[in-house]
């Protein structure tokens, strides 16, 4: 059997109206997942993309505003490959940050994505759908400070030691736990650095690969996370940046 086939899996990927999760989405599907495009609005330009290319896929409402949202998501339904994806960002000097702009960011990027993981960790266990496999979108400020943005900075912190303590209560039981760290990314979420020509050109300079990552430049990734290629690769925070963490 080809080790990175998802032929017979079951994908769930948050956030895949849009960006990094549309092209995720897209990549698992066209290693035979059947995937589930979910997003607070319709993911039904990602299912035809995914239809289109003679894949398998379904969408889903699913918003976080109600981190608890995904608790239902999962019980009986097969599914073995859930992307955590969805997030969002807030910009302000840290001496302004307002209390709305940390709990939102909270909410989404940490609190929905670890009830969203255990809800589908117990469905995975109580149904038998091992091998399984769990991918977090983390981010470069998994590693590092950024600037003016330090809820996403706690929130993406935080994603990696979820990581690390799921993977190790989890590894034994069929569920790889692992986590991608995007360098800078050409979607929504960076519209306003791009615009930027300061921090567009100080940005760009950094960056050995020479150029702003492209969302399908993660989903290949991501797929490999979830295929038994990688079945012995537990808690790991994998860069996929250009290069930026190197130098
Ligand atoms: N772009 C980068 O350079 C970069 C770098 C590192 C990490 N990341 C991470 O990559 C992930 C994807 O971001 P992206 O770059 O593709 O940006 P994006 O285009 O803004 O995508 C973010 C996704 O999260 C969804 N989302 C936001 N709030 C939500 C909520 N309350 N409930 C459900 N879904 C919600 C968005 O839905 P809407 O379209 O409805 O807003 C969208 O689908 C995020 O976790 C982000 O932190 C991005």
């Amino acid at each position: 059997m080809n080790p990175y086939s998802l032929e017979g899996r079951r994908a769930l990927v948050t956030g895949a109206n849009t960006g990094i999760g549309q092209a995720i989405a897209v990549s698992l599907a066209a290693q035979g997942a059947r995937v589930t495009c979910a997003g607070r609005r319709g993911s039904e330009a990602t299912v035809a993309r995914i239809i289109e290319a003679g894949g398998e896929a379904d969408a889903m409402l699913l918003d976080f505003a109600d981190p608890m949202a995904a608790r239902d998501a999962f019980a009986g339904a097969g599914y073995s490959i859930l992307v955590n994806n969805a997030g969002v960002i807030r910009r302000e000097d840290s001496v302004d940050f307002s209390e709305a702009d940390w709990d939102d960011v909270m909410d989404v990027n940490l609190k929905a994505l670890f009830f969203t993981t255990q809800a589908f960790a117990r469905a995975c266990l109580k149904d038998g759908s091992t091998p399984a496999a769990v991918v977090n979108i983390a981010s470069l400020l998994s590693f590092q400070g950024g600037i003016r943005v330090p809820s996403y900075t706690a929130s993406k912190h935080g994603v990696a030691g979820l990581t690390k303590v799921l993977a190790n209560e989890w590894a034994a039981k069929g569920i790889n736990v692992n986590a991608i760290a995007p360098g800078y990314i050409a979607t929504n979420n960076t519209t306003a650095l791009r615009a930027d020509p300061v921090r567009n050109k100080s940005i760009l300079e950094r960056i050995p690969a020479g150029r702003w990552g492209d969302p399908s430049d993660i989903a290949g990734t991501a797929a490999f996370l979830c295929s038994q290629a990688a079945r012995y690769i537990h808690g790991a925070v994998l860069n996929v940046d250009g290069g930026w963490l190197a130098r």
